[in-house]
């Protein structure tokens, strides 16, 4: 079955859900500050030390820590989540660096309308420590990926890709820092063309209309 996501007309409101340094957020905020389909209306982390806080609020963005200890249970906080998301009038939840799994239903009541950001082409390297996986496996190309969630770990269909190289001496760092350079030309690119409603998710595939 084909089902057309995204939606052409005003911005498009985007909720970033991030644990940590929040440089793909940042590449967002960037992209949002120019002629952008979309804008950031709220930012939530489950850390309240997360470096994306303090780069939404210095956006001038809604900065929200909803702590997990606060809730019983998964259940219990990822429906709170999507309150959360849904008073904020997003339409589309970007995950970039969330540390967090989301449970059944709150993929299924987002279906469709959820991102993620992997540094690996997946399938290959899913879950922690992609960049250690790719050189402990010995692959002479890497790279990253932006794909919809489904309720399992890295396993959504695949919007973008692009790869780089791996070299001799790279170490961890080194690899993963020429992978976050594609990550932040991805991510926002993936939210583009969502936004202007070019993405179709076709079972397993994602076909990007071309430009009208
Ligand atoms: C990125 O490498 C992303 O692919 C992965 O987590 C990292 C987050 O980095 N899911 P940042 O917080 O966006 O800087």
């Amino acid at each position: 079955m084909t089902r057309i996501v995204g939606a052409m007309g005003e911005r498009l409101a985007v909720a970033v859900l991030a644990s940590g340094r929040g440089s793909n957020l940042r590449a967002i905020l960037d992209a949002a500050r120019g002629d952008f389909p979309a804008r950031v209306v709220l930012v939530v982390s489950d850390r309240d030390h997360a470096l994306a806080l303090q780069h939404a609020e210095r956006a001038g963005v809604r900065a929200v820590c909803l702590d997990p200890k606060g809730f019983p249970d998964r259940a219990a906080f990822d429906a709170a989540l999507g309150d959360l998301v849904d008073a904020a009038g997003a339409r589309l939840v970007c995950l970039a660096g969330y540390m967090r799994l989301l449970g059944r239903a709150f993929v299924r009541r987002f279906e469709g309308r959820i991102m993620n950001i992997h540094p690996a082409l997946l399938p290959a390297f899913p879950g922690l420590h992609a960049q250690r996986q790719a050189l402990d496996y010995g692959v002479k190309i890497a790279g990253a990926t932006v794909h919809f969630v489904d309720e399992g770990v890295d396993t959504g269909p695949i919007i973008l890709q692009s790869s780089v190289p791996v070299l001799d001496d790279d170490t961890e760092e080194a690899l993963s820092n020429r992978i976050l350079v594609e990550e932040h030309r991805l991510y926002p690119e993936a939210i583009r063309l969502f936004a202007l409603a070019r993405l179709t998710i076709d079972g397993r595939r994602v076909r990007i209309a071309r430009a009208s």
